[in-house]
């Protein structure tokens, strides 16, 4: 079942539709057009408006929930307590305890849970963890990443835009925080756990959080760096957000280089590998944007019918929440923060 039927679930429907052993059972979404449009366009057997009631249908097994942030917590509830297996979009939450009390309900409900992003399942940049675990360059040194936002991008409804970017609906801001959780994702699967940040953000019109720089150190002692920026008037190549990114490690030995993920700011190979004095282009590999939702989705379902716990677990998410905490309050008080300063906030309410 599928809750929540807004803009990106365009993206992440494709997988599921595809899986040769998923079927789609139910749609729901509170504008009920919008959900009748979806059953029918996908193919669904059945919509609902009210996400208890599709959570409560014998027929669907698991859910991928694509609600505004702080309905996060209570579809994960409501579904883990029809013993429904979750697959919830990123961000987890808004505050920590949301993401402690989704963890502990998928346990006791005994059901997988995962907060799926989709850049770890861009096909390049797990071509270049496959190139870094092997030891292509040698030893990782550091990671370098940028954003750049710009003119441009596919249509998205202003209701939309306009919780996405409010700090009370959305949970935080809405580049370093809603987009940062994807790099943020990407530095700890390339190089593993943070030790601590130092970060400066700033804002564009008092609402969104650019120019910014967040800068890490990882626990196993590689340096971290993420540019965010946006040109009002540079003109993405799109077909989805006009917003491109850029992901380089550099290595003792050499250094690889991922590139144009959501767009194609530059029509160069997506993967470029430099050792021994020489460029090898990768660009036989799948690059579309749209396929790291699929293969996200295949992860899922797969995962499933494995029996085991999918990726990107509800503790690894509420790690990602804590370093995103540590570069607010870095910037904040313009000092450097270890994670270990980010603690967990008791229960706020009996949900
Ligand atoms: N992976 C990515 O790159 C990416 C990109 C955009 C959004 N997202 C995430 O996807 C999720 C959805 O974002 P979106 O941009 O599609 O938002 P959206 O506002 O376009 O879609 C949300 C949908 O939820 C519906 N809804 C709201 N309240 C509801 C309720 N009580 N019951 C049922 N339906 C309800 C709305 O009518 C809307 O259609 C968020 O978690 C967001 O952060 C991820």
């Amino acid at each position: 079942g599928i809750i929540g039927c807004g803009r990106i679930a365009d993206l992440n429907i494709q997988g599921y539709l595809d899986h040769p052993k998923c079927e789609l059972v139910a749609v729901c979404d509170i504008n009920e057009a919008l959900a009748k449009k979806r059953m029918q366009e996908w193919g669904a057997k059945k919509y609902y408006t009210d996400f208890e009631k599709l959570c409560a249908d014998p027929e669907v097994n698991a859910v991928e929930i694509l609600l505004p942030h702080t309905l996060h917590l209570p579809a994960v509830i409501s579904a883990a307590r029809a013993g429904k297996h979750i697959s919830l979009q990123k961000p987890m939450c808004t505050e920590l305890w949301e993401g402690r009390k989704m963890v502990e309900v998928a346990k006791q409900a005994g059901v997988w849970f995962r907060v799926t992003e989709n850049f770890m399942y861009y096909p390049p940049f797990r071509l270049m963890k496959k190139y870094l675990d092997a030891g292509e360059i040698g030893t990782p040194l550091s990671i370098d990443m940028r954003l750049a936002g710009g003119a441009g991008g596919w249509w998205v409804p202003l209701k939309t835009w306009l919780w996405h970017i409010d700090p009370e609906r959305c949970g935080g801001t809405p580049a370093v925080y809603d987009d940062g959780y994807h790099k943020l994702s990407i530095a700890k699967f390339m190089l593993g756990e943070i030790e601590k940040v130092k970060c400066w953000l700033d804002f564009t019109f008092a609402v969104v959080d650019v120019p910014s720089l967040v800068t890490w150190k990882h626990k196993s002692g590689q340096v971290g760096v993420w540019e965010v920026e946006t040109g009002v008037n540079l003109m993405m190549n799109h077909k989805y957000y006009g917003a491109d990114e850029w992901v380089e490690i550099t290595g003792t030995k050499g250094v690889i280089t991922g590139t144009r993920c959501t767009s194609r700011l530059m029509e160069i190979p997506p993967l470029i590998l430099y050792k021994d004095g020489q460029h090898i282009a990768i660009d036989d590999i799948r690059d579309d944007w749209a396929d790291s939702f699929h293969d996200a989705g295949w992860h899922f379902i797969d995962s499933l019918l494995e029996g085991k716990q999918p990726d990107l677990s509800g503790e690894d998410a509420l790690y990602l929440m804590k370093f995103w905490k540590a570069i607010w309050k870095s910037s904040c008080e313009n000092r450097e923060v270890s994670l270990s300063e980010i603690k967990e906030e008791a229960e706020q309410t009996n949900a």
